[in-house]
């Protein structure tokens, strides 16, 4: 599409196109350009002078050519919005060198060169947070993607690994902790109130990965004895005030290096390991080599602070950032675009990790929530890919769902259809193979092919097809065997509009309803667009389950009479499918009440599974209350959009909620008995008891369903559980609920929970969340009062993320018929491009979802999307996300 000729609203007022101006457009980088860089830089030494006003940085790369590439008499470095105050080749000052756009290039005649430049940069300017800023006092770096070159002129890529060693001087009251990756080799004082340090990483690494800290931080250190008997000293760095809540995120880390010699045979190959917690960062951590930089979100727990789901977040990004040293750091990506070889590999290892933590049911059916809230509504949009992208303008916006976790989905599957065994024996020769090298996934599916004994030929089709499969179940039964058709679709997509059958391996059984019994296990692996699985029968009246373990991450479509779904929600051996038979007849429910249609017993056939849901003594509590939880929003429009007979339906928002709270009513209703007698239990058990946990996640749902049905009662219940609580899971579990309620209760404890936590950022970041988040009918006035507050600030990621991604997350405010939700959201993205256009970025993809959205809200979301388009100066950031969800 072309945004400069694009009218402006649905009605194409010209006078406002006229007004438009000329946008620039970034380029398009494709993964088929690739070339391998023409110069290597064997070593980097970098020397800061640090300030939070001026820090000044002189880098020496000894280059030398390389023989692999295309040879050429120039050396580009990448920079952005830097220049050099000095360059030097061999020791002699040049000054033929040119910029190139952001770019300095240099003429270089020889096979070996030392090139020293000398940049300043103003760190406290640097508000998008990547390269060299300050936060707090304190000074940091982030540079994955292309930050480092924010710093000094570099070859900025992945594929260009260096030694480094550098040097760091500063003032030592302001900073007297001076940390950078791998060891410290050399410290000292100037005498002026300087000091120095000088770290040296011996480990090759390309510059993404490097990573610079000063200030005044404390650490909670702990050693950990590696399986060859290594002793690795541990910190989580801190400010002082926050030491008290990092135990969690040390028995993590220490955890972790455990769980990834055990599971994967990987030892940690440093004598140190520092993670150290910062406040403002655009994501959740970064694994830099030796020295991981962390958002506080995901390092500072304690149970009058954190929720039970906050210490699981904790364990499983440190663990993230941990496996990254082998599957990321050791093992780099050649090129951007196979971004899924470091990330995928890595949440399916920290997803394994946490099974084993904390039991392998629940975490999979969270992790498949959260496939399904973000990834599926991705992959059926304006900005699906494949997990290996083809090309990009802004690297930063592939850090995707898709890249991330069906990345995992894609690894899981290999993992499946190999075995435990097998598949370990191809990582091993992953990592033997590619050790110290630049990867691609290629080189990652061609191990697991020979090291695991797989042809996974056609697999690979998973890496370069975008769109979520479809899998369609028919069967017929045939004597005392039952034969199953399933056949596969994958939806065009954009720049994709024929798809190849892919490769789907699906754990499957056949059930008999009439016996009651559970049918043996097989893994039916789908290669046709069309095929036929013939099983035996284990009696009469045969249910199929299917994707078990949710093995495949596709849509599976069955007709199974409601009987059928409400027998596999009671009795399938298969805890996933449990769930997914409950969701399945809540989604066919509620998307045929959105719709108009009638659901007749849907609603009963569901208020009767929840009961004996509630009922069941052979569940516990962790798992009763995942099943408790009703599908998202987001996941019904998916389910809605495309849905009825002529595929042409289109996602209903308001109809949607309004049909979800009438079914939360019925249940709360219906089974209040079971419900209250269910909270009463779970009341009883104490924090510290092991069932605690599921206790405290039932109670929230008991809540959740008594707000729909009893809004009195539940505001006193709510009320009694915030002033009882002894921990931040019952406080926030009562307040979220409060939060929607139209009750005295809600104001009260508001303030109370302000006052409470007045001071504690990511307390108070809750607090913006929860009412951003609640059912409450002012929501959008309510979220206009909090930009106003005085604890509301743009400069910070996790604050506007705290009310604004929130606000994007809550159906009701998000999508108000009169688009003043969309509004919101279209302002904040123009107020925050210029200011960190990362993050402003990731607030496009929810008004992106237009199209599958009814045609009076989406003519809406579509006219703020091109408000945004004509803004002048947007960032390449969100010119790209914007114009792909036009087009
Ligand atoms: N590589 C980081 C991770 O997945 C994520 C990240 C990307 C952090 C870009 C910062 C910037 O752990
Ligand atoms: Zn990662």
């Amino acid at each position: 599409m072309d945004i400069a000729t694009t009218p402006t609203n649905p009605d194409g007022n010209p006078e406002l196109a006229d007004a438009a101006p000329t946008p620039h457009r970034p380029p398009v980088i494709h993964r088929e350009d690739y070339r391998p860089f023409p110069w290597r830089v064997p070593t980097t030494d970098l020397a800061f002078e640090l300030g939070i006003e001026k820090t000044r940085i002189t880098a020496t790369l000894a280059v030398e050519r390389n023989p692999d590439a295309e040879p050429s008499d120039r050396l580009r470095l990448n920079g952005d919005g830097i220049t050099a105050q000095s360059v030097t080749v061999d020791g002699e000052a040049v000054n033929d060198w040119e910029m190139d756009g952001p770019d300095l290039v240099l003429p270089l005649a020889g096979d070996a060169h030392t090139v020293e430049i000398v940049t300043e940069i103003d760190p406290s300017a640097n508000t998008q947070l990547m390269g060299l800023y300050a936060s707090n006092g304190m000074l940091c770096t982030q540079c994955e993607a292309e930050g480092f070159r924010r710093i000094t002129f570099f070859p900025d890529r992945p594929d260009v690994l260096s030694t480094y060693r550098v040097r760091m001087s500063g003032p030592k009251e302001q900073f007297p902790i001076l940390l950078c990756n791998g060891n410290r080799a050399a410290e000292g004082e100037n005498g002026d109130g300087t000091h120095w340090a000088e770290w040296h990483d011996p480990w090759p690494k390309p510059s993404y990965l490097f990573a610079l800290v000063a200030g005044d931080l404390v650490a909670n250190s702990g050693d950990f004895t590696t399986v060859s008997g290594r002793r690795v000293e541990c910190n989580i760095w801190v400010r002082r005030e926050d030491l008290a809540r990092t135990d969690h995120a040390l028995e993590s880390l220490h955890r972790s290096m455990r769980w990834d010699e055990e599971t994967f045979g990987r030892e940690y190959d440093l004598d140190l390991y520092n993670i150290v917690a910062v406040s403002d960062f655009n994501m959740g951590a970064m694994e830099n080599k030796g020295l991981n930089v962390f958002n506080t979100k995901y390092v500072l727990a304690d149970k009058d602070t954190a929720t039970d789901g906050d210490f699981d977040a904790v364990e499983g990004v440190i663990a993230h950032e941990y496996f990254h040293n082998w599957s990321g750091n050791r093992i780099t990506c050649r090129d951007w675009f196979q971004l899924s070889l470091k990330e995928g590999f890595t949440v399916l290892r920290d997803q394994l990790f946490s099974q084993d933590m904390r039991g392998e049911a629940v975490k999979r059916i969270e992790d498949v929530r959260i496939l399904r809230a973000a990834q599926f509504p991705e992959d059926a949009g304006p900005l699906a890919h494949p997990i290996r992208p083809d090309s990009y303008r802004e690297i930063s916006n592939f850090y995707t769902a898709t890249v991330y976790n069906k990345g995992a989905e894609v690894i899981r599957m290999m993992r499946s259809m190999a075995g435990e065994e097998r598949f370990r024996k191809g990582t091993d020769l992953y990592f033997e193979r590619h050790d110290g090298e630049a990867a691609t996934c290629e080189d990652f599916v061609r191990a697991i092919e020979d090291g695991a004994g797989l042809d996974l030929t056609q697999f690979r089709l998973w890496y370069s097809q975008a769109g979520t499969p479809r899998v369609r179940v028919s069967h017929e039964v045939a004597g005392d065997g039952i034969r199953i058709t399933l056949s596969q679709q994958v939806p065009a997509t954009p720049g994709q509009a024929k798809k190849q059958p892919m490769v789907i391996p699906l754990r499957l059984a056949v059930h008999s309803k009439a016996n009651e019994t559970t049918g043996t296990e097989h893994i039916a692996v789908l290669t046709e667009a069309e095929q036929v699985f013939e099983y035996p029968l284990t009696g009469p009246d045969p249910v199929i389950s299917i994707n078990r373990g949710f093995t495949a991450p596709v849509i599976v479509e069955r007709e199974l009479a409601r009987d059928d779904l409400v027998f596999l929600a009671a009795h399938d051996d298969d805890p996933f499918a449990r769930y997914e038979a409950l969701q399945e007849l809540a989604v066919d429910h509620l998307v045929a009440a959105a719709s108009g249609e009638t659901s007749e017993g849907g609603e009963a056939a569901l208020v009767e599974a929840f009961r004996a849901i509630l009922a069941d003594g052979t569940l516990d509590d962790a798992m009763r209350g995942e099943l408790m939880m009703l599908p998202s929003e987001t996941y019904l429009f998916e389910a809605m959009a495309g849905s009825g007979a002529t595929g042409t339906r289109k996602a209903d928002p308001g109809a949607i909620h309004a049909a979800r709270e009438r079914l939360k009513a019925a249940i709360g209703s219906g089974c209040a008995e079971e419900l209250d007698a269910l909270y009463d239990r779970a009341e009883e058990v104490a924090f510290d008891d092991p069932a605690g946990r599921g206790a405290r996640k039932v109670k929230a749902q008991v809540l959740v369903y008594a707000a729909a049905s009893d809004p009195a009662k539940a505001a006193e219940m709510a009320a009694r559980q915030y002033d009882r609580a002894d921990n931040m899971t019952d406080r926030q579990g009562a307040l979220m609920v409060l939060a929607g309620l139209e009750a005295p209760e809600r104001e009260e404890r508001l303030a109370d929970f302000y006052d409470r936590y007045r001071g504690n950022d990511l307390v108070i970041d809750k607090w913006f969340t929860l009412q951003a988040l609640s059912l409450h009918p002012q929501v959008i006035a309510q979220v206009e009062a909090l930009a106003q507050h005085r604890d509301f600030t743009i400069r910070n990621p996790n604050r506007v993320r705290s009310l604004y991604m929130a606000f994007a997350g809550n159906p009701q405010g998000f999508h108000a018929q009169d688009g003043a939700g969309y509004r919101m959201i279209a302002d904040l993205i123009l107020k925050l491009d210029p200011i960190n256009p990362q993050t402003a970025a990731r607030f496009v993809s929810p008004l992106g979802r237009w199209r599958r959205i009814e045609p009076k809200r989406a003519a809406l979301m579509k006219a703020e999307l091109e408000r945004i388009a004509e803004a002048d100066n947007l960032s390449r950031d969100t010119y790209e996300q914007v114009s792909r969800s036009l087009d």
